[in-house]
């Protein structure tokens, strides 16, 4: 979707930054920036500053940064083109006429999308969904829970659904966007979905964006999925966290299969959710920590299911979520388990569950034979590295406690392993930041692999005539002047930047952050962000000499000779030869 640059130049001086920030964060002024504790990631000092003169934010800690569109992008979890609606929403702004044609276009396909699961739902209640009825009802769902959860049945047909559809006027390029229908090769079309129970799958705004359908025997594949489509994310949703949202314990259990979560919810277990037929994404980590501050993996028994869990934690990590694992002995799946023992068995493995550092252990524990010297060896050797991680000393003495219980072995052996291992650690990370500091270019790459400098010296050059430019459009001139342009540059993505910046001074607009977030990915937007809260170099004059003359050299170092500039050629072969000599 394409904003018109004034629209959004308009809107984001109507959402001053610090306005917008301070919804989220607690600013305090320092010196000629505000700043407070990084809602992105958890720490205890305030990393994360708010630029008002720039309108940008930027966290020195984790990189997090931008214009007023990106912070709403990441703190509310939406796409450009939501966030631009939620600030205009804010500012009482209507949004550009083009745009109305967008969200009408939008609100046919998320109507397009409620009628599908009407239709499906009313079949399910139909003598033609008996069959999938009776299976749910087999399945031990209550008739509640299906209307609960809008449970539905695809028929047995190529087109009646489509033809439902149509009927009340929805195109079939509409119904194709949304997957419902796809093209045979005649050119005509069929449903997608036949003869197969159907989850309809809600965003947390209460709205129908995909389904999963699940066949009601063996065959394969056992679920179909709704392509990713304009309004939906495969991997920005949970399924029923509209639901599990409004329960009040900022705690949530993750299960793996929709029937998992609708058992879990038919129990009482509210606040359950699932992820969409994708592994749980980082995207779904943050959403989770929008809702929760404590999350219980609940994932099925077997093999696949504990290294999903594994998984799991790995991408539950960085969203500082109180992490516990619960699991379910003699079942398969927490659908089966609270068929065969109830609710209140359920409930006692959910208060039983275990943190994270047990079930790490015990994946130790299963790995290593401990009937043998040598298991017993391994257990130790390995449970020390894990626990030597264990910032704090009362923890590292429980925790060493139980698994030199549970592993048959010495306490104090493993104690002074995992000192050992401490000790080489602390050396690492010691050594670590001796070599940080050594060589500082080390630092100077952006965080995201893709956008990584090849010549560092001059991408830094870049980086600063891009924060010039910025500062002082003037400077285009004098790049200009120097016969020096984008073209120039090293790195791709501060190439892109700066012909934007050069493009915009000849049309005589100056440069908002806001127009920055349309053309730039959020990761580079962030790495922008980082650029531009540099701090000011004092004199600008002399600053903006040296950027040119490091370009230009690197210039004359890519295409020596028969450079663009004769003239520089000429300087730089006279320059080599004093330097590497020939004569000496
Ligand atoms: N899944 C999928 N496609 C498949 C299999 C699984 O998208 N072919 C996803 C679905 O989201 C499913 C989840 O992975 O809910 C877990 O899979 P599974 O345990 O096989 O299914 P359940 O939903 O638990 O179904 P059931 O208990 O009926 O076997
Ligand atoms: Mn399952």
């Amino acid at each position: 979707m394409a904003f018109p640059e004034s629209f959004l130049d308009d809107l984001a001086a109507r959402s001053d930054i610090y306005d917008i920030v301070s919804r989220y964060v607690t600013l305090k002024k320092s010196g000629s920036n505000w700043f407070g504790l990084c809602p992105f990631h958890s720490e205890k000092t305030g990393s994360f500053s708010v630029n008002t003169e720039k309108q940008i934010y930027h966290c020195f800690g984790c990189g997090a940064g931008g214009s007023v569109y990106n912070f709403i992008m990441q703190i509310e979890n939406l796409s450009f083109p939501e966030a631009v609606e939620f600030l205009a929403n804010l500012a009482g702004v209507p949004l550009p006429q083009e745009d109305t044609r967008e969200r009408d276009n939008r609100k046919r396909l998320l109507e397009c999308s409620r009628d599908a699961a009407r239709f499906f739902f009313q079949v399910l209640h139909s003598p033609e969904g008996k069959i999938g009825y009776d299976y749910l009802i087999r399945r031990g769902l209550r008739p509640g829970t299906i209307r609960h959860f809008g449970l539905g049945f695809a028929p047995d047909s190529w087109d009646k659904l489509m033809n439902h559809l149509a009927a009340k006027g929805y195109t079939k390029s509409e119904m194709r966007e949304l997957g419902l229908i796809k093209a045979n090769q005649k050119g005509g079309f069929y449903d997608q979905f036949r003869n197969r129970i159907m989850f309809p799958i809600i965003d947390v705004r209460g709205n129908v964006i995909a389904f999963g359908g699940r066949v009601m025997d063996d065959s394969k594949p056992k679920y179909l999925n709704s392509p990713e489509h304009q309004l939906f994310s495969k991997s920005r949703n949970l399924f029923a966290l509209n639901y599990a949202k409004k329960t009040t314990g900022r705690r949530l259990i993750l299960a793996e299969g929709y029937m998992d979560v609708i058992a879990l919810h038919q129990a009482g277990f509210t606040e359950a959710v699932a992820s969409l037929g994708t592994a749980l994404t980082p995207d779904q980590a943050k959403l989770i920590k929008r809702f929760a501050d404590e999350v219980v993996i609940s994932y099925d028994a077997d093999e696949a299911g504990q290294k999903a869990t594994s998984r799991a934690m790995e991408i539950l990590k960085p969203e500082d979520l109180k992490v516990r694992i619960l699991r379910i002995p003699g079942a398969k799946d927490p659908d089966e388990f609270i068929r065969e023992h109830g609710r209140e068995a359920f409930s006692a493995l959910l208060e039983r569950s275990e943190d994270h550092m047990e079930f790490v252990l015990d994946r130790i524990r299963a790995k290593c034979d401990l009937e043998t010297d040598e298991g017993r060896v391994n257990f130790l050797k390995e449970a020390a590295k894990t626990l030597a991680r264990l910032s704090s000393p009362i923890e590292r003495e429980i925790y060493a406690s139980r698994a030199a219980a549970s592993g048959s072995v010495s306490k104090d052996a493993l104690l002074s392993e995992i000192e050992r291992n401490r000790r080489a650690y602390q050396r690492r990370a010691k050594n670590e930041e001796t070599r940080k500091l050594l060589s500082p270019e080390k630092n100077a790459q952006p965080a995201s692999r893709a956008l990584r400098y090849t010549d560092v010296k001059t991408a830094r050059a870049e980086e600063g005539i891009i924060a010039l430019l910025y500062r002082e459009p003037e400077f285009a001139g004098a790049l200009a002047a120097a016969g020096l342009s984008d073209g120039d540059f090293t790195s791709p993505f501060l190439q892109k930047i700066c012909r934007f910046f050069l493009d915009q001074y000849r049309a005589g607009n100056s440069v908002t952050s806001a127009a920055l977030s349309q053309c730039l990915e959020p990761g580079e937007m962030s790495e922008l962000g980082r650029i531009l809260s540099a701090p000011d170099q004092g004199d600008s004059a002399s600053a903006g000499r040296d950027y040119i003359r490091i370009l230009k050299e690197s210039r004359a170092k890519h295409q020596p000779a028969d450079g663009a500039d004769p003239l520089l050629a000429m300087r730089d072969l006279h320059k080599e030869k004093k330097s590497y000599g020939g004569t000496k």
